[in-house]
């Protein structure tokens, strides 16, 4: 069983300071200093997953708002959550905290010795690392399971199956449809879209210099949407300069961005060669409903205009009607690119998809209120993080129906207990991996995107049922799967 490092890397270690909230995907080569102001929402490097990893981000957590009630129960008598992964405890330091949420407290802790109390309430499980054979059992019957997974699909095909996902009773995933939806985890605001873009004139310019009307920057090669199998074929009729591992064609213009441990994130130096172009490859790693990341919000920061494909409803969350061009119009690389060259030649057909910069240009009244209404902040200082800001969602669920089963035991005729809650697909549920470009009849058998990814894809269903079968036969050591499969 492989391990997939995870694109992003961006939940990787956690850190607290006092009175500081702020979710930094940025790594730690950019200098970060306790004490120092908070700096602009710096999302995660468009290069290589693994050089990610070597530098690991960190996220700071800051306690839930204060709010004016507080549990008056000592922490003995509080429901536990505990956290199932090693790596991910979203509070720091120690290994047990107590979170006042709106509706009560609980204790979260990532000490696995309480799996079987009663008092634990929930097991809370990172997606990227959940894993079939170690998940805690035989599972009680009054222990809830929650699902989070903000990463790509393809960080772990299981939670992409129907039998795994109904084992869950809370979820917060990029699905919309999520009990805590995670869908604008990129987007730290809407004013964050309202970066002026370069002036036209000078991206002319810089076209007549030499500069490619497209540009993709890629490191991570190898991954399930095959994207690089669709821009080598574009690459055939419109030129494209790609900086990255995958289709280099071109190398940065300084040293300093060639140097791959500085040339990532939100490097200013970066950001302006990206800037200058006026269409950026924006090509998610996998396709899944809301999987948007910031290959598509940084383009759209800088006024360049994301060619997009990943999301296939992508279209409900774009600030403007004409702010994207989406691959999938197009029935052909070759009909993409003779759009994309119209648009290159046409200065008042490329303006339509820089309106959204106009002072009331953001005309998506969804994606506006949906930015309002979302529970967490992206270095936001009024809102928790996504992690504890899900903690508190779990916890406020399990209080109140704590609550309702007391009302329900003393008059039953008034107080219906509520009903079971679990995960439907549409909570993450993503289909099978497709190729880049043409049909799967016309990819060999031994094509290594196939070999690899419609292989994990389907290997994970297999799990996925024995899973469900290590459950229903009550078996208590999840190491045991592999002689479930096939049952
Ligand atoms: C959680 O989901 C499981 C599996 O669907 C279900 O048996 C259990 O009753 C659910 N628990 C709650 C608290 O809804
Ligand atoms: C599993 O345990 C439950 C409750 O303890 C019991 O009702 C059920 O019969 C057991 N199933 C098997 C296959 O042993």
């Amino acid at each position: 069983m492989k391990t997939r490092p995870s694109e992003h890397g961006h939940l990787a270690m956690f850190i607290t300071l006092p009175a500081i909230t702020m979710i930094l995907d940025a790594p730690l080569t950019i200098a970060w200093q306790p004490g120092s102001a908070p700096s602009a929402f710096e999302p995660a490097s468009p290069l290589t997953a693994l050089d990610m990893r070597q530098a690991p981000p960190i996220i700071i957590h800051r306690p839930m708002q204060p709010t004016s009630f507080r549990d008056p129960r000592q922490n003995a008598q509080l429901p536990l959550l505990l956290w199932w992964h090693d790596g991910i405890f979203p509070h720091f330091p120690g290994s047990t905290e107590r979170i006042d949420c709106p509706q009560g407290a609980c204790l979260v802790t990532k000490k696995k010795k309480v799996h079987l109390f009663k008092r634990t309430k929930a097991i809370l499980f990172y997606g990227t690392d959940f894993r079939a054979y170690e998940v805690p059992l035989p599972r009680l019957p009054h222990q809830a399971w929650a699902l989070f997974h903000e990463e790509s699909p393809m960080n772990n095909y299981l939670l992409s199956h129907l039998p795994v996902l109904r084992l869950f009773n809370y979820t917060a995933t990029f699905r919309q449809e999520s009990d805590y939806p995670l869908a604008t985890q990129w987007l730290p605001s809407l004013d964050y879209l309202r970066r002026p873009p370069v002036p036209l004139e000078q991206k002319n310019t810089l076209r007549v210099a030499g500069r490619a009307p497209v540009v993709y920057l890629q490191s991570h090669c190898d991954v399930a949407s095959d994207r690089d199998r669709y821009v080598r074929e574009l690459m055939k009729y419109i030129p494209v300069d790609s900086y990255g591992e995958c289709l280099r064609n071109r190398a940065f213009p300084s040293e300093r961005l060639a140097d791959t441990q500085t040339a990532i994130g939100e490097d200013p130096e970066c950001l302006d060669l990206l800037a200058g172009y006026k269409f950026q490859l924006a090509f998610e790693n996998a396709h899944c409903n809301d999987y948007m990341t910031e290959k598509l919000w940084r383009p759209l920061h800088l006024g360049s205009i994301p060619v997009y494909r990943g999301s296939a409803r992508v279209c409900t969350w774009l600030p403007a009607d004409t702010s994207a061009v989406l691959v999938d119009d197009f029935p052909t690389p070759q009909a993409l690119a003779q759009y994309l060259i119209m648009l290159d030649t046409n200065d008042h057909e490329y303006e339509k998809f820089l309106t959204f910069k106009s002072p009331h240009g953001i005309t998506n009244q969804f994606l506006v209120s949906e930015i309002k209404r979302r529970k967490w902040g992206v270095n936001d200082f009024e809102k928790p993080n996504y992690m504890n800001g899900f903690e508190c969602f779990v916890c406020d669920d399990i209080n109140s129906r704590a609550q309702v089963l007391r009302l329900h035991q003393t008059s039953p005729q008034t107080n219906p207990i509520l009903p079971v809650r679990t995960a439907a697909y549409n909570h993450m549920g993503c289909p099978e991996p497709t190729p880049g470009l043409g049909e799967l009849q016309e990819i060999p058998e031994n094509d290594p995107w196939r070999l690899h990814w419609l292989n994990d894809y389907w290997q994970s269903l297999d799990q996925a049922h024995a899973l469900v079968a290590m459950l229903l036969y009550n078996e208590s050591d999840p190491s045991r799967l592999w002689s479930y499969m096939g049952t």
